[in-house]
């Protein structure tokens, strides 16, 4: 479970990204979340991830308490957590099958299941045919559908993605949408900041409404109206 209340974001230079924000997002719930550029949806995605620290408030997520949490912490509480961005950011000089297998690295995986799953998640996104392809030899979907399936490398109960669509075409993106929600029903919570108006209104999910840092709507089968 995910819970905001009353948080407040300041950044340095005294910029209010946040303000008085008090949310609930219940295990397993599909969440769009929308708003006007600058209204402060990244910096919410962001204080999740704690990439930065809200300045009052609490924030806790499922029993981390994000404001106390120590550094030597973050790390582990960073694997419950897949995070995918608008600009993929895969590593260009590994292949489909290590951009994935890192993540799985990096925390100590041993390669014999490393070997098992990276194949499995790649089948869930639909690149099983690409193990040994380039980041730049796939389309912007493409790329798009590694960056989650790295996401998913960890198996974390939460997918937080930050507008996964802005740099994919079209018809990309609704496979991007559907693929999101695929997982969603496999059991995580799904947070997807998005400024895809036709989407939000088709699928049908809660859609959280930021505006200058304030939610200014928040309902199930909602509509994009920011
Ligand atoms: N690191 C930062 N330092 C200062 N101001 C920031 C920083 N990041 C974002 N902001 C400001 O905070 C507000 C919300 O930004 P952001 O969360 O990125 O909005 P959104 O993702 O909705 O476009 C904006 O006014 C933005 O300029
Ligand atoms: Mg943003």
């Amino acid at each position: 479970m995910i819970e905001f209340k009353n948080v407040c974001k300041k950044y340095p230079n005294g910029t209010l990204a946040l303000d008085d924000v008090s949310l609930t997002i219940n295990d397993g719930e599909f969440v769009f979340i929308v708003g006007e550029s600058g209204a402060g949806k990244s910096t919410m995605l962001k204080t999740l991830f704690r990439e930065e620290k809200i300045s009052s408030g609490s924030l806790t997520v499922d029993g981390y308490d994000l404001v106390k949490i120590k550094n030597r912490q973050i790390p582990h509480y960073r694997r419950k957590l897949g995070i995918v961005f608008q600009d993929f950011r895969l590593f260009p000089d590994k292949t489909v099958f290590e951009n994935v297998a890192f993540a799985m690295r990096v925390i100590g995986e041993p390669t014999r299941s490393i070997k098992r799953r990276v194949p499995t998640i790649l089948s869930i996104v639909g690149l099983q045919d690409k193990y040994n392809d380039f980041p730049r030899e796939l389309s912007g979907g493409e790329q798009q559908r590694v960056a989650l399936a790295r996401a998913l490398a960890n198996n974390p109960s939460i997918i937080i993605a930050d507008e996964p669509t802005g740099n994919v075409d079209p018809k990309m993106s609704l496979d991007i949408m559907n693929l999101l929600l695929k997982i969603q029903k496999r059991g995580k919570t799904v947070l997807v900041v998005t400024h895809e108006k036709n989407f939000v209104d088709y699928f049908q999910q809660r859609v959280i409404t930021i505006k200058n840092g304030k939610i200014v709507d928040d309902k199930v089968g909602g509509m994009f109206d920011a």
